[in-house]
């Protein structure tokens, strides 16, 4: 593995942190507070190429490596992980699953829209009750020969509202249990769907999390990706990829609150020096520098797998659980050395705290990434 990156890979990465730096930053602290939608920087994001990043040309999309795409999202999450959780959301489950497993007329279709931007994409996964349990889903969608006939309700869906195209889940043959499922794409528009108010989340507040429900909703035979019952599988391989992006968002997240912390640590002075020159604050900037570069190579090394076209599974899954763990950790530190001021929003780390969680709960909990990786070593 090359540790050096790629002129193009610096350019990508300079054009992310400005956008983020320049952009982001002016209202990030409002529409957290206020749980607003960037719809403007969704709309910048689009025009900078930053939501079609890994789909071929071909399809409108920008054609980069997964390597930029990490090191994308590393600059972004460093001050929005709502509008990185957006766009991880539309690169890496939306776009990925339909450029791999689509047809040729569902890439020109849907695929082309959502690579430009123009429209955004959802992934319906999770229900009431099949969250980590993702085998268990209730949601039907029944053969009706032209057509499936949709009834359920999906829960905690990212761009829920948002979405133009959303990827459903669905059971189809429950008698055959994870075998009968499917993945369709759905029109978000379709008549009988219908989206819950936007969840109150503690963290990600500005990305639009809601509920939505399917009620006798007709969605057309060809929309089904892939072979009848491959459904589970299209999901499973698709959260591989998805959990480098959730990844390298808990690594921006974490080294967006170090270097808050460091810088804030040579500014601020207590009993004569600056906190930087205590031992107890120096150490924890170690530590913290420390298990951020852990992070940072467990990320790039998934995406360079899945660059070089080799199993990338167990890498994602050990990227996404070590990165969120430490983005947890890191960030409670840096709200520490803030003193009284890393508690209030001014001062942004109370905020990369209460994001950094959810990092350990979308795109399969840290518990199931411990799941993924014991059964990997134990096989
Ligand atoms: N690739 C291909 N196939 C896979 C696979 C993978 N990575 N992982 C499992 N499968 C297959 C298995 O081979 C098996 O198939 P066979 O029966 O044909 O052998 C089948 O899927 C069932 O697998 P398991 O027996 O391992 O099933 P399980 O129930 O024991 O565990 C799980 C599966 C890994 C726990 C899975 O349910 C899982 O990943 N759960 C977490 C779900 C998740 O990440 N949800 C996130 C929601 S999306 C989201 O958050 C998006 C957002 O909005 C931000």
């Amino acid at each position: 593995m090359d540790f050096t990156f790629t002129e193009e890979q610096l350019m990508i990465r300079d054009a992310a942190r400005d956008f983020a730096q320049r952009e982001l930053i002016t209202d990030v602290i409002e529409r957290d507070t206020k749980a607003i939608y960037p719809a403007k920087h969704v709309q910048r994001m689009a025009e900078l190429g930053f939501l079609g990043m890994l789909v071929d040309p071909k399809y409108d999309g920008g054609g980069m490596d997964t390597v930029s795409y990490v090191l994308a999202i590393e600059e972004i999450s460093k001050i929005d992980s709502s509008c990185s959780v957006i766009m991880s959301v539309n690169n890496s489950l939306v776009c990925y699953g339909l450029m791999e497993f689509g047809t040729e007329e569902q890439k020109e279709k849907y695929l082309k829209p959502l690579a430009r931007g123009e429209k955004i994409g959802a992934f319906l996964l999770s229900e009431p009750n099949a969250g980590s349990d993702a085998t268990s889903q209730q949601t039907t969608a029944l053969d009706m020969g032209d057509y499936y006939l949709v009834n359920g309700t999906k829960n905690w869906i990212t761009n829920g509202n948002s979405a133009g195209t959303y990827l459903l889940i669905a059971q189809t043959h429950p008698e055959k249990m994870h075998k009968g499922i499917n993945c369709l794409i759905v029109d978000r528009n379709a008549p009988g769907i219908s989206v819950g108010p936007h969840e109150d989340k503690m963290g990600m507040r500005s990305s639009d999390t809601h509920s939505v429900m399917f009620t006798d909703v007709k969605v057309p035979k060809e929309n089904r990706i892939g072979t009848d019952g491959f459904g589970f599988t299209f999901a499973m391989k698709t959260l591989e990829g998805g959990r480098i992006g959730i990844a390298a968002q808990a690594l921006g997240i974490a080294s967006g609150a170090f270097e808050r912390a460091l810088q804030y640590s040579k500014e601020r002075k207590t009993f004569g020096t600056y906190i930087s020159n205590h031992q107890a604050i120096a150490f924890k900037l170690a530590d913290m520098a420390v298990k951020i570069e852990n992070a940072r190579n467990l990320c790039l090394k998934a995406a360079w797998l899945k660059d070089q076209g080799q199993p990338y599974g167990y890498a994602s899954s050990l990227a996404k659980y070590y990165a969120a763990e430490i983005a947890m950790e890191v960030t409670t530190q840096a709200v520490q050395i803030h003193g009284g001021y890393g508690y209030v929003k001014e001062y942004h780390v109370e905020r990369l705290m209460r994001d950094a969680k959810l990092t350990q709960i979308y795109e399969g909990t840290s518990e199931i990434q411990q799941m993924i990786i014991s059964r990997e070593i134990l096989k």
